[in-house]
């Protein structure tokens, strides 16, 4: 079997945020700057990047952002204060709190606190129970950059069987919700595998796209894909490496070389779901900012 074709999230990021900076255009001309409050708490070096990265990215698009750095001592009051702030301010449309807080904050509690019309990551469980219903709302990003990311190049999921692999509610159980939408961009059978799962290898081989998402490196090994699988790796692992210029490098939660000649397409990490994270939250904040101004 030939080797996967390789998805190139960048390329198709890229694609989005065109789209996106036509957005911003038309509403700038229109007198509104659609603006994107980021929020850090601590120094955490990932975290770090991935905001910086979606800073970088709004600047591209034309997007406002307006950055508030936390000492890692903040507490769970002084960053709610914060996000009321944020949500009193009219000129600002979204709001984005880096997760993950430190360990003692109340991480759900700000997430309530943030306004749902603001909340551009998806996570307050009004847009979850949206979601659910089916209902218009914030996808959250990687979930929807997922589903973009299979549609844009070139594969259904209609009447396919996804297979999850991973519970979390930033990715696994809002990407479930979407994929069983009644629409062209859902009608999948999903199946969503965990850690209590039993022979998490028996579903996967049913997959015809699989998702892992995990936070594992080499989780899914070559045996547990169906030769010619989608396989989307959302896993983002530092793992040590000594001959790398910053002693770690980035893989997921796919051995990448064995399955690369099983699968029928897969994404590399770096360069697969990343960017396409980073383009909806684009995609979200601009359509926050359209709302807020009515149109
Ligand atoms: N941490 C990891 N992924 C995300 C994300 O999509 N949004 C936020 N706010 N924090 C994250």
């Amino acid at each position: 079997m030939a080797a996967a074709k390789i998805i190139d999230g960048r390329a198709v990021a890229q694609q989005v945020l065109a789209e996106v900076e036509d957005g911003v255009s038309r509403l700038r001309q229109a007198g509104v700057v659609p603006r994107l409050a980021t929020v850090l708490v601590g120094e955490d070096p990932a975290s770090r990047a991935y905001v910086g990265n979606k800073r970088r990215t709004c600047e591209q698009v034309g997007i406002e952002s307006v950055h508030h750095q936390l000492p890692a001592s903040t507490t769970t009051e002084v960053l709610l204060e914060l996000v009321r702030e944020l949500n009193e301010d009219r000129a600002v449309h979204g709001i984005l709190v880096q997760l993950p807080l430190p360990g003692r904050m109340d991480t759900q509690a700000v997430i309530e606190a943030i306004d749902p019309a603001k909340d551009v990551d998806g996570f307050h469980p009004v847009n979850l129970g949206r979601l659910v219903a089916g209902l218009e709302t914030f996808a959250s990003c990687t979930p929807a950059g997922i589903v973009e990311l299979i549609h844009r190049s070139g594969f259904e999921t209609r009447g396919r069987h996804v297979v999850i692999v991973g519970r979390s509610n930033i990715v696994g159980k809002p990407l479930m919700n979407l994929l069983v939408q009644k629409s062209p961009a859902g009608d999948a059978t999903v199946t969503l595998c965990h850690s209590a799962t039993r022979e998490v290898a028996e579903h996967t081989r049913r997959a015809d796209i699989l998702v892992a998402a995990v936070g594992r490196p080499g989780l899914i090994r070559a045996e547990m894909v169906r030769p010619g699988a989608v396989v989307i790796d959302v896993g983002i692992n530092r793992v040590e490496d000594p001959d790398a210029p910053r002693g770690y490098r980035l893989v997921g939660d796919v051995d990448f070389e064995a399955v690369r000649e099983r699968a029928g397409a897969i994404t590399p990490v770096p360069g697969g779901v990343g960017p396409m994270t980073v383009a909806m939250l684009m995609v979200n904040t601009l359509k926050a900012a359209r709302r807020a101004a009515g149109l």
